[in-house]
This record gives structure tokens, C-alpha cells and sequence, in this order.
């Protein structure tokens, strides 16, 4: 992949302490939304706030962030440091609701940016009570809106083999799916389906023949099941059907992904919604239905080695910018 390094303007102190978020390619995202101090801007994933509080830097008194997050405690810190300023409303829910907010606050068509800075905040990684890490053992949950949904626990309990197996697969891309399904299955026959995350991990970690370098055997099926769980496709793909409507012309869309199926997706809608559909050649003038609703001003961005060293989490990140043409 043809990418650029972020710049080395912002200067990355000590490594995050355990359980604080550090926003990953800061510099990049906010130089790629183009930010207009009166603007109207939406932060759909506000984490600790990181991005949206440079985004909060450069807007004046009349410009506008409207903060998402489905995970309530996300919610309550945006509530605690953003509630009191004006320019701020606070909405707890997915992204994929943004087309309905949107309709109901008036910004359809008039948004000037949005950030997408996918996958899970450094918080909910490391507390092992919400359920995701592998590495610190609490009850199998995974979920970013613990208040809906089916935990992790819940969802291995009742889904078929077949599903689980493809799940591992698809979203996983583990090459040893079956063996993993299988022996999920054989421990739910026997009454004993792993409750916890350390206890998944172990059945994992016992039937993977071979190890990758470098990764823990449950890596990829941890990130499999936390991507079902949490529908985590299916909502981008509903945010990216809508966005074009809700940006105004020269609107940014910036999202910064961690994993190839998510970067897949984003890759592949600005692309497609960039370039002019399959014409025959020499037609004078394209339909306005035809015309591309999308340019990329810029190429996709990764973090530099002194990001990565500073936030090991940085590592597979990618930030890919499109703008909304007139
Ligand atoms: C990587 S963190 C964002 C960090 C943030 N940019 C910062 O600087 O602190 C991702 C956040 O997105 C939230 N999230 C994930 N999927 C979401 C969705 N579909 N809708 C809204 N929030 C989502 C997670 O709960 C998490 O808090």
C-alpha cells in the first residue's frame, strides 16, 4: 500500500499508563477534516475524548461536535468534560444512527466532518470486567454497550456450530476455525462452555496446533467474536450507506481502522463512490445520478515508527480521508 507517514509535528511523550487512551494518528485525522472554525463536526466514536478534544480546540463559539459513543461509560466522561460547553450535544448509541440524529437536529447535508477511530478504546481492552482481553481474565462479555445485546458468553452458548466456525473464519481469518468451533461446541455438550475470558482463552491455546510468531493463539478469535458481538460490519456498512447524504460539499469522512475487513470496507466505498461508474467510451455528459459523490484528497496514513514505539496499539492502524464532492 502506497502510504504516507503521519508528520512528526506532534511529539509522543512516556507509554500510555494502563487504562488511559491515547488517540492514535491525532495529527493526521485532524489535518485530514479540514476543520472550518464554525463548522458542524461529529465525533461517532468518542473513546476518552482525545480527538474530539482537538477537534474542540479548533472550533469557535458557533461551531458544532456532536459526540457518539455505545459505550455508556464513554458517554458519562464525554458528559463530564463536555456537557457545560454549548458547543457540544452527547448521544449514546451507534454511528449507525447517525442518518436518524441527524434528520432529528437538522444536520442532514450539512455536516462539514466526521471521524470515525474504529475498534475498542484502550479502557475497555484493559479492564478486565468488560470482558475483552484475553490477557486479564473476567467474565466473557466483549460487548461495547454492555446495557444491550448478547455477551459473548451468550452468543457462544447459542449459536450453531456451523456459525460459530464461520464467524472464526470470516471475521477472524483463523486458519483453524474448526478445531476452535469444535472444541467450543464439545464444551458446551459437556456443560462446561467457557464463562470467562481467560478460560476461552485456554481451550483456544489448547487446540491450535502451531503459533504465530509473536501473537497469542486467541488473538484472532477473541477479535472474531468481539467484531460479532458487536455487529461491528454491519453497523459501518449502515453508517457508510448514509453518509453521503449527510455531509455537505466539501465534507470530510476520515476513518482510521485497525483491522483489514473494516479498513476492506472503507477502502473499497471510497473507492467505488469516487470513480465514475463503467461507461462506454467517448459519452459527452454524465447523469447526475452517475457523477462520483466522493474524492480522496489524500492518501491512506499510518503511524510512524515513533507513534508505534510510543503506542504499540498504533500499530495497524490505517486513516483513509474522502471528501464530499458538490
Ligand atoms: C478507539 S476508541 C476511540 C478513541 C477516541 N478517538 C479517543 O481519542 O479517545 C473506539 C470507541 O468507539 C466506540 N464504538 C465502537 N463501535 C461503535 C459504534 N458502532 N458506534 C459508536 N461507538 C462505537 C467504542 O465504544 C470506543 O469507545
Amino acid at each position: 500500500m502506497n502510504c504516507l507517514r503521519s508528520s512528526k509535528r506532534f511529539h509522543y511523550e512516556a507509554l500510555p499508563r494502563r487504562g488511559q487512551h491515547r488517540p492514535v494518528l491525532l495529527e493526521a485525522a485532524i489535518d485530514a477534516m479540514a476543520i472550518r472554525a464554525n463548522g458542524v463536526y461529529v465525533d461517532g466514536t468518542f473513546g476518552r475524548g482525545g480527538h474530539a478534544a482537538a477537534i474542540l480546540e479548533r472550533l469557535a463559539t458557533d461551531g458544532r461536535l456532536c459526540l457518539i459513543d455505545k459505550d455508556p461509560v464513554a458517554i458519562s466522561r464525554a458528559q463530564q468534560k463536555h456537557a457545560a460547553d454549548a458547543r457540544c450535544s452527547i448521544h449514546h448509541g451507534s454511528f449507525a444512527e447517525l442518518g436518524a440524529l441527524a434528520d432529528a437536529s437538522g444536520m442532514r447535508g450539512r455536516i462539514d466532518g466526521v471521524l470515525l477511530d474504529l475498534g475498542a478504546s484502550s479502557p475497555q481492552l484493559d479492564e478486565a470486567q468488560r470482558g475483552f482481553s484475553f490477557l486479564r481474565d473476567g467474565p466473557l462479555d466483549m460487548r461495547m454497550d454492555p446495557s444491550t445485546g448478547v455477551s459473548a458468553a451468550a452468543w457462544l452458548a447459542d449459536a450453531p456450530l456451523s456459525q460459530i466456525e464461520e464467524v472464526l473464519r470470516r471475521y477472524g481469518e483463523e486458519r483453524y476455525a474448526r478445531r476452535i468451533a469444535q472444541a467450543i461446541d464439545a464444551s458446551r455438550q459437556a456443560g462446561r462452555l467457557p464463562q470467562t475470558t481467560g478460560a476461552l482463552a485456554a481451550l483456544i491455546s489448547a487446540v491450535v496446533p502451531r503459533r504465530e510468531m509473536g501473537k497469542h493463539p486467541a488473538t484472532r478469535s477473541f477479535q472474531a467474536i468481539r467484531i460479532a458481538v458487536n455487529d461491528e460490519l454491519e453497523e459501518l456498512r449502515c453508517f457508510l450507506a448514509e453518509i453521503c447524504d449527510l455531509l455537505c460539499a466539501g465534507g470530510r469522512l476520515v476513518v482510521i481502522s485497525f483491522h483489514s475487513l473494516e479498513d476492506r470496507l472503507v477502502k473499497r466505498f471510497m473507492r467505488d463512490h469516487s470513480r465514475i461508474g463503467d461507461l462506454p467510451a467517448g459519452i459527452p455528459i454524465v447523469a447526475e445520478s452517475m457523477r462520483p459523490q466522493l474524492r480522496r484528497p489524500a492518501k491512506p496514513v499510518r503511524p510512524d515508527a515513533e507513534e508505534i514505539r510510543a503506542n504499540p496499539r498504533a500499530r495497524s492502524a490505517v486513516l483513509r480521508v474522502a471528501e464530499r464532492l458538490p
